[in-house]
């Protein structure tokens, strides 16, 4: 069980917790890639996801999972246009908690706004992505699909490359792959690199060659265009030159190394298309399918939170 109410962050969880939702999402794994897919964790329970920003991965991923452990889902088309923040956001949250929802899944383009959400309601709040701050089931994923790869999530050098300042994927990854001990590298362009990121024990780095030598695993991330409001990069060409991945640059990394990304790709600006669908490298697939494995096991256990203690018990 974990020790929270919600999943807000890769921040507030212990290694034992991280080794938990990972060996759980293990045998869901299994379960998933058998025809008989359900089971009972959420029966009788509700969830609603709130998606105030496009996914597509991330919503589908919470609503199978969310129907195989047999709860009812209810997805709710939030445009991002149609809500002016703060008080809106609340209200909406207040409106919905009044149904008696179990399992609140929420992203929001503000960094923080689904950890205030999490303090009006008294279901458990899973955050799917809130702006730059953190996208915990991702990361979890993440995890996984490195260690079933790698054969563990230790001791590995890690390369997270390209847009590191807008990206809570980078956040959520270093800190779940710090707390597991392994040796992560942030590679891109100063301009997209938050300044004072290496006092987070991470190695940085605006070169490929010296990123990639020797990893392990190296995992892309997206241009993310919606949050730049120009002068971040010389021009999508010059961007993919230097640090879009191709095999000649993979070829600096381990003869084995493993490339990821969390999807959606700019396919010929941060990842050359043919590699990223190379079933002998690339895992961008595999951590699909773990995604709704993780998110079922943490919506599991949660639920087994839940179940477990009063409402008015103060988790940690
Ligand atoms: C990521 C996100 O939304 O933060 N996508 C995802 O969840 N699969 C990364 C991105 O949008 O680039």
């Amino acid at each position: 069980m974990l020790q929270h109410r919600h999943l807000l962050g890769i921040e507030g969880l212990s290694k034992a917790e991280i080794t938990t939702i990972l060996d759980l999402a293990e045998l869901y794994a299994k379960q998933n890639r058998s025809s008989q897919k359900h089971s009972t964790a959420l029966s009788g329970m509700t969830q609603v996801n709130m998606f105030f920003e496009a996914s597509t991965r991330t919503q589908s991923s919470f609503e199978i999972a969310g129907k195989r452990l047999g709860a009812d889902v209810m997805s709710m088309q939030m445009s991002a246009s149609s809500i002016s923040k703060g008080e809106t956001l609340i209200d909406t949250a207040m409106t919905l908690n009044a149904m008696h929802p179990d399992l609140l899944v929420v992203r929001h383009p503000h960094s923080g706004a689904v950890a205030l959400l999490a303090e009006k309601v008294n279901c458990a709040v899973l955050n799917a992505g809130d702006g730059r701050h953190e996208h915990p089931t991702q990361a979890l994923l993440d995890a996984l699909t490195i260690r079933r790869a790698k054969g563990r999530l230790h001791r590995l050098t890690i390369a997270i490359c390209g847009d590191i300042a807008h990206s809570r994927v980078a956040r959520s990854n270093l800190l779940l792959l710090g707390k597991m001990e392994n040796r992560v590298r942030l590679v891109g362009p100063r301009t997209l690199m938050p300044s004072g990121i290496e006092q987070l024990g991470v190695e940085v780095t605006d070169d490929m060659e010296a990123g990639l030598k020797g990893a392990d695993v190296v995992m892309m991330l997206r241009l993310q265009k919606e949050r730049m409001d120009g002068g971040f990069i010389p021009s999508e060409r010059e961007y993919y030159h230097r640090w879009g991945l191709d095999p000649a640059k993979l070829a600096h990394a381990k003869p084995d190394a493993i490339v990821m990304h969390p999807g959606p790709m700019n396919r010929g600006v941060e990842i050359d298309g043919v590699l990223a669908d190379d079933i002998n490298r690339s895992v961008i697939q595999e951590q699909v399918e773990m995604g709704v494995a993780v998110r079922m096991a943490a919506m599991d256990l949660l639920a087994r939170g839940l179940r477990n203690h009063k409402k008015e018990e103060v988790y940690v």
